[in-house]
């Protein structure tokens, strides 16, 4: 690997980005979807990689169980705008993925989807979280990722988070974005990390109606065992150790997996403005989220 420079964040398009997702842009722009791709997209940190797990799970945990074992979750579910140097962009993984049906990371806010999915009415889940949480995660995550912009201190990120100096922009427009797309859309299922934390089974039940697969039960226990966020931190294919980008020494990729965790965080005092400015952001608007269970 080269080494890496943490990148700066800069307007793209009206949403601030790195480098590191947009020295690609015409090729993922230009992406060719097929009619049986399925779309996984999210704000960072909302729970992307446990829906990863799941789809890949339900898909090839019976016809490919040596993959478990041998392929990093990154190669087997593309992230498409990724283009790390010394690392296969986004776009060459996919298009060079020998499994069927393609199953595709992303963290773009839904005006930046290549069009080629909109055509060909790709079925697309989005995963939403709590943007108190997501906060959180965000922060630990930009400390231990060196592709990603430095985070300086926890006030500080919490204060650019609100302005939404975040890269892939701001989490508001992020998720209104796709729940509106999603009224108007029948091949958008929006999935929510709390309701995935307090009850799998059912949120699996969902995710396997929209897909219209019908797996056994025993299949669907195996699939439910092997996501609980324990499972996943010990297993070296799903938990980030084999991404050379992350330093563990900082803070694990698999942190706490917990709706909540943000009161560990939050002052009295940035929590207030944290809600005041929130209710302004998400006025208008029917979406919901939880904050604690
Ligand atoms: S990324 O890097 O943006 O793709 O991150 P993403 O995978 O979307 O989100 C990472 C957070 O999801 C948590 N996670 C889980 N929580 C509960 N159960 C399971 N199985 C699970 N898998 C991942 C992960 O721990 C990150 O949240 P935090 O709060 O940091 O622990």
């Amino acid at each position: 690997m080269e080494s890496l420079s943490r990148p700066s964040l800069f307007d793209f398009y009206g949403v601030c980005m790195t480098k590191y997702f947009t020295d690609n842009w015409d090729n993922i722009q230009n992406f060719k979807a097929g009619p049986d791709d399925i779309v996984l997209a999210s704000y960072p940190k909302a729970g992307n990689t446990w829906v990863s797990y799941v789809l890949d799970l339900l898909y090839f945990g019976r016809t490919s169980p040596e993959r478990q074992g041998s392929v990093p979750l990154h190669e087997r579910v593309p992230f498409l705008e990724i283009q790390i140097p010394g690392f296969p962009s986004g776009v060459d993984a996919l298009n060079e993925l020998s499994t069927f049906p393609r199953i595709i990371k992303t963290h773009l806010p839904v005006q930046f989807l290549p069009k080629s999915f909109w055509e060909q009415n790709s079925k697309i889940i989005y995963v939403a979280r709590n943007a108190k949480d997501t906060a959180v995660s965000y922060f630990h995550f930009d400390r231990m990722n060196k592709a990603q912009p430095e985070p300086g201190n926890w006030e500080s990120f919490l204060q650019r988070f609100m302005e939404g100096k975040m890269v892939f922009g701001s989490w508001y427009e992020h998720v209104r974005g796709w729940w509106e797309k999603k009224q108007s859309s029948s091949n958008i299922l929006y999935l929510f990390y709390e309701d995935l934390i307090e009850d799998i089974e059912q949120e699996l039940g969902h995710i396997c109606s929209f897909l219209g697969l019908s797996p056994t039960t025993e299949l669907k226990k195996q699939v439910t065992e092997k996501v609980l966020f324990d499972n996943m931190k010990t297993n070296k294919m799903v938990n980030g150790s084999t991404d050379e980008v992350f330093d563990f020494k900082i803070s694990p990729f698999m942190r706490k997996g917990r709706v909540g965790d943000w009161k560990n965080h939050f002052t009295v005092q940035q929590d207030e403005q944290f809600n005041e400015d929130y209710e302004k952001k998400m006025k208008n608007t029917d979406l919901l989220f939880r904050t604690v269970l």
